[in-house]
């Protein structure tokens, strides 16, 4: 069997996650990471360079001759990580600048799904707040009360901002027009349409025309119990998410993802790598409430636990196009991950503190820790970052799987540790099954 050198581009729990299941492929044989941290460390070897240098990347891939990049965040691969990977010759796992655009422009995501009859919300783009602030009388005058503003650009998970009232609105909209708070990223902004409903993050691999999808993952976006506080990277996931049910993911088969990879394939820009469909299930069904062009973090870390296939065979063949279009296999277990995080996350807070309890944390059955912000100072691991570890746990069900990882969480030590308590709470009672046979 020929082995595969990777280089994982990326730092964080999500490419921590990815590591730990390419490390479980035969055909896996050295391991790069760039800048890797200490958890992957332990996988491979992980080298100081950041994912925008591009030219270090190209070169690194060359000097060690991988046979694929896997391009974990949407910073590089929005400036073009994959295309000059592409140009150099090397194989890549991740979308191109176009495709990715479906992430680092909403508006140009809005249109792509407007063309392709994609389901989402009532929406209107704006580039002065003038023309916005219209939009939010006439939006007034119809009686709607609440609004959705985004900054069409990347900005680090914090751009879009949901509004109870339209005066919040409209001072989302000059903060992002006028005052610049995400630059050049908010330059143009979406005003959409408020939608009630539970959201959940739905994955496919796909080689721009197949695709395979994962199981879905719910996400906890807010640094506090019962999703009060501000919003964060994010604090908890659990797989596969009961809300979006073998149906609904063969409707967000049939009525999006399959219509936007074909409307991205007209555009001259075929997606290859990981789509990622924000959904929420609405009253009036399924909308999409935003696309990513790469795994979610920390879903992935609850999804690939469960996976039983070989990671590394699904990329090479999304990379050489080469993908089949069938149900993957999955192990019939749930999965919760807790995300450790700093004190004052995701405000101001020290680095530095000394972690212990790891080892004994991952003794317990089904039990991971993917690192994020840690570090190795003079031999010892400290905390180096807003969200530190994420604990994952799998089990017969939510209910096992949730103890489990709390009780691996309670094992982790550092001063003024932060974590969740009510992480996937609402499903321990829920009887819906995996979803092995969904499409
Ligand atoms: N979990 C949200 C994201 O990855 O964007």
């Amino acid at each position: 069997m020929e082995k595969i050198d990777v280089l994982l581009v990326g730092g964080g729990g999500r490419e921590h996650a990815l590591a730990w299941k390419l490390a479980q492929s035969p055909r896996l044989g050295r391991l790069y990471a760039a800048p890797g941290n200490p958890g992957i460390a332990v996988l491979g070897e992980c080298v100081p360079v950041q994912p925008l240098e591009f030219e270090k990347i190209v070169r690194l891939a060359g000097e060690r001759q991988v046979g694929l990049v896997v391009v974990g965040p949407e910073a590089p691969l929005a400036a073009g990580l994959a295309d000059r990977l592409r140009q150099a010759g090397i194989r890549v796992f991740g979308p191109s600048a176009a495709a990715a655009r479906i992430e680092s422009s909403k508006a140009f995501a809005r249109e792509l799904m407007r063309r392709a009859a994609v389901p989402q919300p009532e929406h209107a783009r704006f580039r002065d707040l003038a023309s916005a602030s219209t939009y939010l009388d006439g939006l007034a005058a119809r009686g709607i009360e609440t609004a959705v503003v985004k900054a069409s650009g990347l900005a680090a998970g914090k751009g879009a901002v949901v509004c109870d009232s339209l005066e919040e609105a409209r001072t989302a909209a000059r903060e992002m027009l006028v005052d610049h708070v995400f630059g050049e990223s908010g330059s143009e902004i979406l005003i959409e349409e408020r939608m009630e409903g539970e959201e959940a993050s739905f994955f496919v691999v796909t080689d721009g025309e197949a695709a395979a999808p994962l199981l879905s993952a719910q996400d906890y976006k807010r640094a506090l119990d019962d999703d009060r506080g501000p919003n964060t990277g994010g604090m908890g996931s659990y797989a596969p998410a009961p809300l979006l049910t073998p149906e609904l993911c063969a409707e967000a088969m049939e009525r999006v993802v399959r219509p936007t990879l074909r409307a991205l394939s007209e555009t001259g820009a075929p997606f290859q790598g990981c789509l990622y469909a924000g959904l929420m299930n609405t009253t009036a069904g399924l909308r999409v409430v935003e696309f990513n062009c790469r795994f979610g973090d920390p879903e992935t870390q609850a999804v690939l636990p469960l996976l039983d296939e070989d990671l590394l065979e699904l990329f090479l063949a999304a990379a050489e196009r080469r993908l089949e279009e069938r149900a993957l296999r999955w192990k019939p277990e749930r999965a919760v991950t807790v995300v450790l995080a700093s004190g004052g996350y995701p405000g101001s807070f020290e680095s530095g503190k000394p972690i212990s309890g790891i080892e004994e944390a991952e003794a317990a059955p089904g039990v991971t820790v993917t690192h994020a912000g840690t570090a190795r100072r003079e031999g010892r691991l400290v905390t180096a970052g807003g969200r530190v570890l994420g604990v994952t746990a799998t089990g017969n069900s939510f209910g096992e799987a949730r103890d489990r990882a709390y009780q691996a969480a309670e094992k982790i030590r550092f001063e003024e540790r932060q974590f969740r308590r009510d992480i996937a709470e609402r499903v321990v009672e829920s009887r819906s099954t995996a979803g092995p046979t969904m499409r």
